[in-house]
């Protein structure tokens, strides 16, 4: 049955006051194009064409703004809104109906994944029917995120949400499979002591029946996460040097539909043209010459 992509694009932003007092953090600048188009990039990288976005109501229309219903880069795109920032399993009750009994990969609107063989590494777990998957990652400040403890034969035994004295140094990443019964899953779920759903107990109680697989993703793969100011420098430097040196666009959601032949040359050039006089754009150009 064909997986179903959502990007969660709400939350607060708090720490990106007050340029989040004027638009949603995940519009912001990237070097040369909006945040969501990375995370956005990483589904269709991985086939998914089937995409829900949530973001908040007040945010919504200017989602739909720069995106339309996808067909532009070869997806059907939906949007749905979250009133709160109640924690990440809130998509799944938001977007049961469009998931309709379909298997999903949720991707945080603020997540970069880059790296060669990326596309294989994601999918390899989809192949799985029932169950969930996680991705971990090693940091150097694993306080901040969801932590992984493992036994002595390296499995996972439990996942702990920013923990003082972290297990262990590999942490939950913001890209998660979960099969059919997520929404049903995330109903039985109670707020944290900070007040919001946590998506760590919806993946323990994968864990905890045996269901959850998880894969570390190992040097020659990139993940930055865009919580701050700081770390959206970061990842701005990192597109920026690898465009320049490299002559490639990292999320060219336009280039990653015309080489799949979800577009066609035409569709490619109109694109060429909205972009015209850019980089971007001539970037473009150059794929169809
Ligand atoms: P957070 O790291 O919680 O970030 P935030 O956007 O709420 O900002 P801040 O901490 O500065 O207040 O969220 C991670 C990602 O998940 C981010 O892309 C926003 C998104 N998100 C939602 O869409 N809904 C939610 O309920 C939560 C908790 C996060």
């Amino acid at each position: 049955m064909d997986v179903k992509g959502i990007v969660l694009a709400g939350g607060k932003g708090t720490r990106f006051r007050p340029a989040t007092m004027a638009t949603n953090k995940h519009l912001l600048a990237v070097y040369d194009k909006p945040m969501i188009f990375y995370p956005l990039s990483l589904l269709m990288l991985a086939d998914l064409r089937d995409i829900l976005l949530i973001t908040s109501p007040r945010d919504v229309a200017r989602f739909q703004d720069l995106l339309g219903d996808g067909s532009r880069f070869g997806v059907n795109l939906s949007y749905a809104t979250q009133e709160e920032p109640r924690g990440l399993p809130e998509a799944y009750l938001i977007g049961e109906r469009f998931l309709d009994g379909h298997p999903s990969c949720l991707v945080l609107g603020d997540n970069i994944f880059y790296g060669q063989g990326l596309p294989t590494i994601i999918t390899r777990g989809f192949t799985r029917k029932s169950g969930a998957g996680i991705f971990v990652c090693e940091v150097d400040n694993p306080q901040d995120y969801g932590v992984a403890r493992f036994d002595s034969e390296g499995r996972v035994t439990e996942l702990l949400e920013k923990p003082r004295s972290p297990a262990s140094d590999l942490v939950v990443t913001g890209l998660y499979y979960f099969d059919a019964t997520a929404p049903a899953r995330a109903r039985t779920l109670t707020p944290s002591a900070r007040g919001e759903l946590e998506i760590l107990d919806l993946a323990t109680q994968y864990l905890r029946e045996g269901q959850l697989s998880v894969e570390q993703l190992g040097r020659g793969i990139a993940w930055l996460d865009m919580g701050s100011p700081d770390a959206l420098i970061m990842a701005s430097n990192l597109i920026h040097v690898i465009d320049h040196r490299q002559r490639l666009k990292i999320a060219c959601l336009e280039e990653i539909a015309w080489r799949k032949g979800w577009i066609d040359d035409t569709t490619l050039r109109q694109a060429a043209d909205v972009f015209a006089d850019t980089a971007y754009g001539r970037y473009i150009l150059r794929l169809l010459a």
